[in-house]
């Protein structure tokens, strides 16, 4: 088992990255972390505001940079990288950024783990393996093979492939991760479930892509967490596991849900625009960790998971309502 007493979380201030750090915070104070983040749109210091000075950095800047990769590696033990340009439907009206960040960024942080010699964990997403038919019983496993369809999923495989070329060529301590939909608070509003509970918190009628029939499969965040970290501890290396916590649900059965526990008429939508190659189904057979790892998810009653995530977004206006008006703007210009 690794004990790291020293890690880089990149992208430690949007969604994700800031609920480990949190997790990391809460559960394993005997780990120094180093925050790396360029404060993107997505990214905000709220997030981490309040944790233990002692126990956690913030450094602003960003993954391309390999100077100052230079000078911040050192010293650690492990990067567990989560920067990422995160959103498809951004991706297919800008795609740039996501090649810069995603691709560049990631060769960076390989290049300074290879110079440096220290462990690395790459957080990756389902959406590798592109989609599956609605009526298919199957799962992905870590041998299906990659698939993407958008911009945003083809430059996380790409990625992927670098860390597994880096790994085969110099010989470097890696493991990856892929993980389905998450959700819970700190999520940006752009995304479906907070975009939908800050609509109906707005009096903005909630919007369905088409029918609303493609399924995610929803995992909580803190069991994301919970799976990094066993993974970055007991997670052999050079190999991939899958995170996920059978959680399928169509889309407008979620947003119905949304509608309903907030009190209002689960007809009570707008069906905008589909999303251009917009995929059909994720799902994630996660029994390689479970076996391999001893990884179990611990917050899968959906609908608690959804209340408390409604209770955020309804307690933490402040937190969301200065983006919104730009994010609806966005949308509406995009026919969604
Ligand atoms: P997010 O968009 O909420 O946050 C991304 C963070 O990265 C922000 O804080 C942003 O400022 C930072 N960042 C972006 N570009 C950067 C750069 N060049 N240098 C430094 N920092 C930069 O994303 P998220 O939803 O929290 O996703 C985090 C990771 O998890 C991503 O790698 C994503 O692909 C992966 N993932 C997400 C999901 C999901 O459901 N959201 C599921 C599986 C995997
Ligand atoms: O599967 C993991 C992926 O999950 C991550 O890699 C991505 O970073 C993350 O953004 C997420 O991607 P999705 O495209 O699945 O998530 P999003 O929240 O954008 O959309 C979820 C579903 O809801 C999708 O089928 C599109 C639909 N949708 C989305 C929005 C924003 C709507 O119907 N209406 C909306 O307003």
């Amino acid at each position: 088992n690794f004990s790291p007493k020293n890690i880089i979380v990149t992208g430690g201030c949007g969604f994700i990255g800031s609920n480990f750090v949190h997790y990391v915070v809460n559960n394993h104070p005997e780990t120094h972390v180093t925050v790396l983040d360029a404060l993107t749109y997505a990214g905000n210091l709220e997030n981490i505001a309040g944790l233990p000075e002692d126990q956690v950095d913030f450094v602003h800047g960003n993954i391309c940079d390999a100077e100052l990769l230079d000078k911040l590696v050192p010293g650690h033990d492990a990067i567990v990288h989560y920067a990422a340009e995160s959103h498809n439907d951004n991706s297919i009206a800008d795609p740039e950024p996501f090649l810069k960040t995603n691709v560049e960024g990631t060769f960076r942080l390989l290049e300074a783990t290879r110079k440096y010699g220290i462990r690395y964990h790459h957080i990756s997403t389902d959406e590798v393996y592109g989609d599956l038919a609605l009526d298919d019983p199957a799962k992905f496993t870590e041998s299906t093979p990659y698939h993407p369809s958008s911009p945003y999923s083809s430059t996380k495989a790409a990625s992927d492939l670098l860390v597994r070329a880096w790994t085969r060529t110099y010989g470097l301590n890696t493991t990856i991760s892929n993980c389905s939909n998450n959700y819970g608070p700190y999520q940006h509003v752009e995304k479906f479930i907070p975009r939908q509970i800050t609509n109906i918190l707005e009096g903005i009628r909630p919007k369905l892509y088409g029918e609303g029939l493609n399924v995610r499969d929803w995992i909580h965040t803190d069991d994301h967490s919970s799976a990094v970290w066993t993974i970055l501890t007991k997670g052999v290396k050079g190999e991939t596991y899958l995170i996920g916590a059978n959680g399928e649900k169509n889309n407008i059965t979620v947003l119905r849900m949304i509608l309903e526990m907030m009190g209002k008429d689960p007809d009570d939508f707008d069906q905008v625009k589909d999303r251009p190659g917009h995929d059909r189904r994720y799902a994630i057979d996660s029994t390689k960790l479970q076996t391999e790892l001893g990884w179990r998810p611990q917050f899968t009653d959906f609908e608690a998971g959804m209340k408390r995530t409604i209770e955020w977004y309804t307690e933490n206006k402040s937190w969301w309502e200065a983006t919104k008006e730009a994010t609806e703007k966005r949308y509406k210009a995009q026919g969604q």
